[in-house]
């Protein structure tokens, strides 16, 4: 019988191309080429002709080779492999991967760097994503989460404004200052939001070692719903079992000219070397009835629940086993999207996930060109797909019958009776409030969190975010930019801010009484989360 974490790689086999040294050239039509070196041309040095269908088809598909690279985390390796849960979720999840430890889901993951292009290096300071994609027997699960727990902005409806800030400038395409950006910094002091997981991206957390040694965040609180519709909130964490490590900035610098695939190539290797990289998944489940139980709001993505409040629940275990076949058939046009989820998870309202869940199919429709790249080979769920949606462009599928409902003359796929129970049914969450365009109150600490980042480091890991802070804001043009962010650091901490400031040619920051942190207490440091390296 086949075991269902091969079921994805049976299925690709069905999409496989003719076996390119099976025969002679062909055209993209069927026939076959006698010679591909020259174009058919009037005599020996006469004009190309028009009819030359081959040259024509060869040159046009070559001209039309390139996609849309992604808006953000267009660098990125991936790889195949499987998840298989330590015990049954049953009490807080129905979600059908997580009830059998002896079902294997196979999954595909995504690992990017979120600022730089395509073409761009590895080693650089920035989050990681990291996307999975469960097969799993119930649809198709995308756990798009970033190497960081946080993010930089509570609402989705700054993403174009921080993203614009963070990438090169728009008049000339290079950032301003060597390797740090005027506007980056610019719009990070006028939005303290953004602090907490500035701390992260200014720590060695930003510069992995490797993929294979990298956590994973889902960053938002999600919902777990079990068979009786009881819902539990839930953050996910990815944990790697060859522990954290970081490069060093100097490390970083000397891979970017020496190897600028280093984090790429290193999984490829491990992975054709057969030192498959593994990862624990855990959750933190918070009762509903706990939802207000925290000094910060659950549904804010720049804020960690502290483990020493809420322990990590290990329940299952990932390895990556294959690498793809094909870099731009799987790597490049898998699509992720926060939005698809399978009964037993879904979401809350935090707003950074509800924007994501409207912004990953929509930019996937033009970078992917048009509805139907869930056809793809790497987007294909192993579950069954039947829906009533037909044609557009890259429509592969050959459906037949009618495509509506209801529908009594035969055909269409029908609505889900729903009498086993197995169909998505969405969270019953009663929400109630005037519609207003506010931050909420609850919103509004944004310094705690980054301090009591600051107040988990070691001696040395201070040392490496001070450095990193005078790096990138010594590079900054604009005088008031380096005030203003070094003033918001002095309400993270005073000596982190006096020690930037004297690197970078600024007054330290007068000490700001009105601020005061929720949760400087040492006991709530991070270690826990470090995953036991370096
Ligand atoms: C891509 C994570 C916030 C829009 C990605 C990818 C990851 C990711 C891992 C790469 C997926 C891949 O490998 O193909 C996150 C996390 C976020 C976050 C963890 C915050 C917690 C946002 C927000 C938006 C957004 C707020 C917009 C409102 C996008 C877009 C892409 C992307 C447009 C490109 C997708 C594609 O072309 O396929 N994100 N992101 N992200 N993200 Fe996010």
């Amino acid at each position: 019988m086949t075991s269902p974490a091969d079921r994805k790689q049976e299925q690709r086999q069905g999409f496989r191309a003719d076996d390119p040294a099976g025969g002679p050239l062909t055209t993209d039509q069927g026939v076959e080429v006698d010679h591909t070196d020259d174009s058919l041309t009037v005599g020996d040095r006469g004009p190309t002709l028009m009819e030359d269908f081959h040259f024509r088809e060869k040159l046009t598909h070559f001209d039309h080779e390139r996609t849309p690279e992604r808006v953000v985390h267009a660098r990125g390796a991936g790889a195949y492999g499987y998840f298989e849960p330590y015990e049954s979720c049953a009490e807080f999840t129905r979600a059908a991967f997580l009830q059998d430890p002896s079902v294997r889901t196979p999954v595909f993951v995504r690992f990017s760097t979120v600022q730089g292009p395509k073409g761009s290096a590895d080693t650089v300071r920035d989050v990681r994503g990291f996307a999975t994609k469960f097969y799993t027997s119930e649809g198709n699960y995308d756990l798009v989460g970033n190497n960081f727990p946080v993010f930089f902005i509570q609402d989705g409806i700054k993403f174009p404004d921080f993203v614009h800030a963070l990438k090169p400038e728009p008049h000339n395409d290079i950032p301003t200052g060597a390797s740090a950006h005027d506007t980056l910094w610019d719009f990070v002091s006028l939005q303290p939001e953004t602090l907490h997981a500035i701390m992260w991206l200014m720590s060695d957390r930003a510069i992995p070692r490797s993929y294979r040694m990298m956590q994973g965040f889902g960053v938002h609180t999600f919902r777990f719903v079990n068979a009786d519709g009881k819902g539990t909130f839930v953050k996910f964490h990815w944990k790697p079992k060859l522990g954290v490590h970081s490069l060093v900035w100097d490390e970083a610098q000397e891979c970017q000219g020496r190897d600028p695939d280093f984090n790429r190539r290193d999984l490829w290797d491990a992975i054709e070397a057969g030192e498959y990289p593994e990862w624990e998944l855990g959750v933190q489940l918070v009762p509903e009835e706990d939802e207000f139980a925290f000094d910060f709001d659950l549904l804010d993505a720049t804020k960690i629940i502290p483990e020493e409040q809420v322990p990590v629940r290990p329940i299952g275990r990932m390895v990556l086993d294959r690498n793809p076949e094909n870099f731009f058939a799987e790597t490049e046009q898998v699509a992720f999207h926060t939005a698809n989820v399978v009964p037993g998870i879904d979401f809350t309202n935090d707003p950074l996930l509800q924007a994501r869940n409207f912004s990953y199919l929509d930019t996937q429709l033009i970078r992917l060109g048009g509805p139907n790249f869930s056809q793809l080979p790497v987007n294909h769920p192993v579950a069954p797909v039947r829906t009533n949606q037909r044609d557009g462009y890259h429509q592969s599928a050959l459906h037949s019958g009618t495509n509506y409902f209801p529908n009594s003359l035969g055909g269409g796929c029908p609505a889900h009776a729903g009498a086993d129970g197995s169909a998505y049914t969405h969270y019953a969450e009663r929400v109630d409030g005037a519609k207003i365009r506010r931050r909420s109150e609850s919103f509004k600490d944004h310094h705690s969190q980054a301090a009591m980042f600051w107040n988990s480091m070691a001696d040395w890991e201070k040392q490496h975010i001070v450095e990193a802070f005078r790096f990138e804001l010594g590079k900054v043009g604009a005088m008031t930019v380096r005030t203003r962010t070094v003033d918001e650091l002095g309400k993270v901490d005073p000596e982190l801010a006096t020690q930037v400031a004297a690197g970078i040619g600024v007054p330290a920051p007068e000490r700001d009484e009105s601020v005061t942190h929720k949760l400087t207490s040492p006991a709530l440091s991070l270690e826990s989360l470090r995953g036991g390296g370096s």
